[in-house]
This record gives C-alpha cells, sequence and structure tokens, in this order.
C-alpha cells in the first residue's frame, strides 16, 4: 500500500503539480481544498476532501479517516497586493491556518510537515542573492503571514512532534510540460500569465513601476519552474528530517530576470508584440528577490532547478494556454 501524503491546496497550482509528481513517485496524495482557488479537474491523481484550512472539525475527520504520516501545507492566499488591502484575511487564513494545522497534526500523529513560504518572508532584502542569514522583514502581510507560520513551526515542531521543511519559493511559474495542469490565465495578477494573455489576445499589459533601482528599472524576480518547486517536495518525502527539528531552503534558480527581459521572452516564444502601457509601482512589491543558499538543497536533499531558462518556462505557460483556449 502506497504512503498517504495529505495535501492542503492540492487542488491549485503548486498543490496539484505536486500531487501528480507524488503519485508519478509511488505516494497517494490526499486533496484537502476548499476549491476557492483550485480547480477540480486538477484532482485526478488521489483522493479529494472539499474542506476549509480553518475548519478544525472537517480537518480532524478527514485526518482521521487517512492517517496520513506526511502533511504538504499549500493551501493560502497569495497576492501581495491583496494583502495590503485585506490584511486580516491574510493573518486568518494563512497564519491561523497554519497554526491550527500544527494542534491538528500533534492531535493525529503526523511525523512530516512541508510548508510552503516565500520569498517574500525577505522584504526588500539589503544585498542580493538572499541567503538563508538575510534578515526576514516583510514589507506586506502576505509576507509576514507566512513569516508568522515559520514561526510558530520552529516554537511547535518539538511539542507537535513533526519534523518540519520549510521552502521558501521565488517566483513559481510554468506550467506541467504534459500540458495536464497549469497555471491560472483569468483574472491573473502574476507576470507570466498576464503576458502570456496579453501577447496571445491583443489586450494591453502594463508595467508596475520603471523607477525601481534595478538594471532596467523594471522588479527583478527569481522564476522558478512549478515542476521544480514540486519535486523539491518529492525530495523532501525522501529525505525526512528528525522529529522537532526545522530546516528551511530557498527554492529558486539562482538567477534573477527584469519584468522586460520576461517581456521579452514571451514575444520571443509567442512571436507576437505586445502592447505596453507603463504604471506605478505595486503596493507590496520588492525591488528584486533573487535566490542564494541554492546549493543547500542540492546537498541535503539532492534537489536543483532543472528549468533554468526563461524560455523554456514561458513555452510551457504558452503550451497550457493553447491546451487550454
Ligand atoms: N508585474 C507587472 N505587471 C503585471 C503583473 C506583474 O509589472 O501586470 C510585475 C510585478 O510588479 C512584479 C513582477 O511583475 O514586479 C512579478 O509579479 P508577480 O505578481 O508575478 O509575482 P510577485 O513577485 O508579486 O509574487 C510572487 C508570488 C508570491 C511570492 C513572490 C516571491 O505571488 O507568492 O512571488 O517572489 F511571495
Amino acid at each position: 500500500m502506497s504512503e498517504t501524503v495529505f495535501v492542503t491546496g492540492g487542488a491549485g497550482y503548486i498543490g496539484s503539480h505536486c500531487c501528480k509528481l507524488l503519485a508519478a513517485n509511488g505516494y497517494r496524495p490526499v486533496t484537502y481544498d476548499n476549491m476557492s482557488n483550485g480547480r477540480p479537474d486538477f484532482v485526478r491523481y488521489g483522493p479529494m476532501v472539499e474542506g476549509d484550512i480553518l475548519d478544525g472539525f472537517r480537518l480532524d475527520a478527514a485526518l482521521q479517516e487517512y492517517r496520513p504520516k506526511t502533511v504538504v501545507h499549500f493551501a493560502a492566499l497569495i497576492e501581495v497586493e491583496e494583502s495590503t488591502r485585506e490584511p486580516t484575511l491574510y493573518y486568518d487564513v494563512n497564519a491561523s491556518g497554519t497554526l491550527g494545522l500544527i494542534e491538528k497534526c500533534k492531535e493525529h500523529g503526523v511525523e512530516q510537515f512541508i510548508f510552503s513560504s516565500t520569498a517574500a518572508v525577505y522584504g526588500e532584502p539589503p544585498s542580493s542573492p538572499v541567503t538563508l542569514s538575510t534578515p526576514t522583514v516583510p514589507i506586506n502581510p502576505y509576507g509576514w503571514s507566512k513569516l508568522m507560520s515559520e514561526r510558530f513551526l520552529h516554537d511547535c515542531a518539538a511539542d507537535a512532534g513533526i519534523g518540519v521543511t520549510i521552502f521558501r519559493y521565488f517566483n513559481a511559474c510554468g506550467s506541467d510540460p504534459d500540458t495536464e495542469l497549469g497555471m491560472r490565465f483569468e483574472g491573473a495578477s502574476h507576470l507570466i500569465p498576464r503576458l502570456i494573455t496579453a501577447a496571445a489576445e491583443g489586450t494591453g499589459f502594463s508595467i508596475f513601476g520603471t523607477d525601481y533601482d534595478t538594471s532596467d528599472g523594471t522588479c527583478v524576480r527569481d522564476y522558478i519552474h512549478v515542476w521544480d518547486v514540486a519535486n523539491a517536495h518529492i525530495a523532501a518525502l525522501n529525505s525526512p528530517v528528525e522529529v522537532g527539528c526545522v530546516r528551511t531552503f530557498n527554492i529558486g534558480v539562482g538567477r534573477g530576470f527584469s519584468v522586460r527581459e520576461v517581456l521579452e521572452s514571451v514575444e520571443r516564444i509567442i512571436g507576437s508584440k505586445i502592447d505596453l502601457k507603463f504604471a506605478d509601482r505595486r503596493a507590496g512589491d520588492a525591488s528584486e528577490l533573487i535566490a542564494g543558499d541554492i546549493d543547500e538543497a542540492a546537498s541535503e536533499l539532492g534537489w536543483k532547478a532543472k528549468y533554468t531558462n526563461i524560455d523554456a518556462i514561458v513555452r510551457h505557460g504558452w503550451d497550457w494556454y493553447l491546451a487550454e483556449h
């Protein structure tokens, strides 16, 4: 019988890619998702329980039924700008949601906990790339809600009897190379789906801020393929951490691209010009976030990003757009 892994947010973007890889690696992923952002057709690799992360009764019932050894916690709100407008919602779902889940893991004898954190915990870092010793000073409630969750995990791991792996993802993007899963285009706030839609449909695209202190004035990010992000979780499962211990990794490529450079990549791959506009800076945005210390994941988990070429990442996003339209 294959080992059960309980995946909160398993119907979402990163969660569904993770479930696919879990199944391919012999695990049984059980998705727990309230379907607020998830897609029912993405839940195809194992059973599903519809439930909210803040619903303790539902969580109890699901953990009781499936008795997982490992919980992978993706369920969260993820929009930086929205978090500046709806901070209480973000603290509730992301921070309280994680705290409640830790308590449930303790009650149900979960042994390993893998947490989706974010580069947003670094805020506006004083130097680049950001290493694991770069101070964590978030500049938006989203980043704070994830940093608080990290704190909870540090403080509770021993008492809850869990070994914790924290992944600080940089900018997850791209889509399943087999085009079964992918990013959301409609109503998307993220850069690559917006650029692809603009290039494909001739709708305008606005750059948020061209006066940042970067090489071309636009924000720089470390774009990491969702497939590589998902694979990091398999690597963590395959080398568990001791109970009571917490280990943290930056999950990125270690190279940054500006908004303009990503735009050029999308134009290259799709072969059409984007109708470019310029807008003010977006609230909560850091100027540059590039992952440092990526060798830690290589040496401890044997994980390394496979997709280091931005064009390859954009191409998978474009393939998914074509599959969806
Ligand atoms: N951008 C534009 N125009 C757009 C959309 C985005 O110029 O229409 C810019 C943003 O201002 C930013 C960059 O593109 O400079 C990337 O923005 P995204 O919205 O794609 O991603 P973020 O960097 O805001 O956030 C993502 C995740 C967070 C994570 C963060 C870590 O959504 O969960 O990466 O780097 F915390």
